[in-house]
């Protein structure tokens, strides 16, 4: 490694050679890049040893923290055994293990795994899958998708499809495919709930033969401003979606492993959709791998002769990757021995605590929270003042790593977070929220 590198000189290389993610480039000619040379813990470490909380854990995917002993070692030991093979006609330990790990704490009746690398790539098998298992029944004419309105399900062309925030889709629009919107419950609320669910049966009996799936984030959907809603619209999908034929797809990318304080999503509502979409805390936020669950009868769908043309023939070169899936196991073996979901109770407490300062704000419309995602929604602003550009730049200058969603401010900590970290977190945000 070269010592002699400071944030200068990576800013300046940088933009040289580089186009980031989700970035409008101009906007560096005055935001600062912020070249990370180290992280340990929440925190993340510059050049010239200024630190940031890591409020948001890395676009979701930080589980325990950046360079975790233990993950660390069992990747660096993965490392030196088998780093990759090919997994069509091949298999390995890790992704044995890991795949027998997650049927067992996922719930019911998701009995077989179906590797890829990121959450996108696995929303397209998820789709893919479902329209083939009508396919292969015979049941050529199930290929529209239904999505919840104010969804985001990732950015290749399937997933963008059943997505549905303007700012990621419209300019794509006319190479999109055609699928259908219902509505996302309005609230948090029982009764928004039971009105959602009546919109989605509805639709279903008007177009169910020609549906293949409904897609949801359950609980959560995070790049739809953090927008929440009551677990009782799973329990009353999965009923209409069991009566009609159609495929609950359970987008658990962002809210699997312990985010709304169960370890899946699903388990609120104690329902088993038909595919379970998971990645970012799959492998704790060092790796990409994602991976669909679905039940063997699917599974059985595709069972035959190879002449009978039915087989699933999707593939990535990376599909379970054997360091990932030891990051992977690794990440569980945290979750198991250290019974995260029950301690994690005591850490969304608290901030469910200190999110009460903020709705006292007069800027502040609403505060909410499911398990250990806390959003505070600001007020009164126009998009053009790119409000939460003004908090995010606070945030850094103070050494907390915010994002917010546009005018939506959140909170999606690692799990080691302490109440001391939580106490800066928060009330960075709070004094931005102040200044603004
Ligand atoms: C619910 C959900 N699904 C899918 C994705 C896409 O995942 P990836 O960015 O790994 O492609 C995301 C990403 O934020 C997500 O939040």
């Amino acid at each position: 490694m070269n010592n002699n590198i400071n944030n200068a000189d990576l800013k300046n290389r940088d933009l040289d050679v580089l186009w980031h993610p989700c970035t409008q480039m101009k906007d560096h000619e005055t935001l600062p890049l912020i070249p990370i040379k180290k992280a340990h813990g929440v925190y993340l470490e510059d050049f010239e040893g200024n630190r940031y909380i890591d409020a948001i854990s890395s676009w979701w995917v930080n589980m325990f923290g950046h360079t975790n002993e233990y993950i660390n070692s069992k990747i660096k030991e993965q490392l030196d055994t088998l780093e990759h093979v090919i997994l069509a006609g091949f298999t390995h330990e890790q992704v044995v293990r890991l795949s027998e790990r997650l049927v067992a704490l996922t719930p019911p009746k998701l009995d077989k795994c179906f590797y890829s690398d990121n959450g996108s790539s696995a929303v397209e098998v998820a789709l893919k899958m479902s329209y083939h298992a009508h396919f292969n029944d015979g049941k050529k004419e199930k290929s529209i998708f239904v999505s919840l309105s104010n969804s985001y399900h990732g950015e290749t062309i399937g997933a963008l499809s059943v997505g549905d925030v303007e700012l990621y889709k419209d300019t794509y629009e006319p190479l999109l495919l055609k699928t259908l919107q219902t509505p996302v419950p309005k609230d948090m609320s029982l009764e928004a709930a039971q009105y959602a669910a009546k919109e989605f049966e509805r639709l279903c009996q008007e177009r169910a033969s020609e549906i293949s799936a409904i897609i949801v984030e359950p609980l959560i959907q995070g790049a739809g401003y953090m927008h929440m809603y009551n677990a009782e619209y799973l329990v009353l999908i999965r009923e209409i979606c069991t009566r009609f034929d159609v495929h609950l797809i359970a987008d658990e990318v962002m809210v699997g492993f312990g985010r709304t304080g169960e370890l899946f999503a699903c388990e609120k509502a104690k329902i088993s959709p038909d595919f379970l979409v998971l990645s970012k805390g799959l492998t704790g936020g060092y790796l990409p791998l994602s991976v669909v669950l679905t039940s063997n009868e699917i599974y059985a769908k595709f069972y035959c002769d190879y002449s009978e043309n039915k087989a699933f023939l999707h593939s990535h070169s990376y599909t379970g990757n054997a360091l990932a899936c030891s990051a992977a196991n690794a990440t569980l073996d945290i979750f198991e021995n250290e019974n995260i979901i029950e301690k994690n109770k005591e850490l969304s407490a608290y901030m469910g605590e200190k999110l009460k300062a903020f709705i006292t704000q007069e800027n502040v419309l609403e505060v909410r929270q499911t398990g250990m995602v806390c959003a505070v929604e600001l007020k009164g602003y126009k998009a053009e003042e790119r409000i939460g550009l003004k908090v995010y730049q606070y945030g850094l200058e103070n050494g907390v790593l915010l994002r917010p969603l546009g005018h939506i401010v959140y909170f999606m900590p690692p799990y080691i977070i302490t109440k001391n970290e939580i106490d800066i977190m928060m009330d960075t945000a709070l004094d931005a929220i102040k200044s603004l």
